[in-house]
């Protein structure tokens, strides 16, 4: 049996990262095998690109670098470990991926959807999630959260406001517009109540 591939999405500070961990803990203790990875990042040459694209001033990029830059790191993580875990039959939980390049480099900073799909088809072999879970959180709210988090990747979170509110907008219509594959989830509610949601999502 091939493996289920669920990835986690969402604006800055979201909590997706805890409820990533959270869903591959219960998933573990009922004896599947998950790998559990992220974007940009999950292998070393990623990990490298991501340090690029999070770290130093908001102008340092414009958006089809970045959009150049995540999908180079995404086809080296593709290749590298997530089909092959699918392959092997692991469940892989992702916190983020393509929806993020649509969402911060396309709704943010103006790039087609159609480019950057047909860039993911090209570059990564289109390989699409199972499920997709998007946690929805005011761009204020989360903004600050990720902010008391006090770590040194804050490059996105020094764009300006109007571009965190087409991040926002577009993770609120994502789960209309690709209902087969996206849900979309209130983000501020209690970490063990949002947690619960997600694992009977992900049963059924
Ligand atoms: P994180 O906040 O989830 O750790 O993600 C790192 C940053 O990278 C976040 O600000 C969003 C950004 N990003 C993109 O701009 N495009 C992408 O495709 C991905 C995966 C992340």
């Amino acid at each position: 049996m091939s493996g289920r591939f669920i990835t986690f999405e969402g604006g800055e500070g979201s909590g997706k990262s805890t409820q990533a961990r959270l869903l591959a803990d219960d998933l573990r203790a009922g004896g599947h095998t998950v790998v559990l990875t992220r974007e940009p990042g999950g292998t070393p040459g990623a990990e490298a690109i991501r340090a690029l694209l999070v770290t130093g001033a908001a102008e340092r990029w414009t958006g089809w670098s970045e959009a150049c830059l995540v999908n180079a790191a995404r086809a080296d993580h593709v290749a590298h470990v997530i089909r092959p875990a699918l392959d092997r039959g692991d469940w892989v939980i992702c916190d983020r991926f393509v929806d993020s390049t649509r969402a911060y480099q396309g709704a943010g900073k103006g790039i087609a959807d159609d480019d950057l799909c047909r860039l993911h088809a090209m570059a990564c072999g289109d390989l699409w999630p199972d499920l997709t879970l998007v946690l929805q959180v005011s761009p204020r709210q989360g903004l600050a959260r990720a902010g008391a988090r006090g770590d040194q990747e804050r490059r996105f979170e020094g764009h300006e406001a109007a571009f965190h509110d087409r991040i926002a907008a577009f993770f609120a219509e994502l789960p209309a517009r690709e209902p087969d594959r996206c849900h979309g989830l209130d983000a501020d509610q209690p970490i063990k109540a949002l947690a619960s949601v997600i694992r009977t999502l992900v049963s059924t």
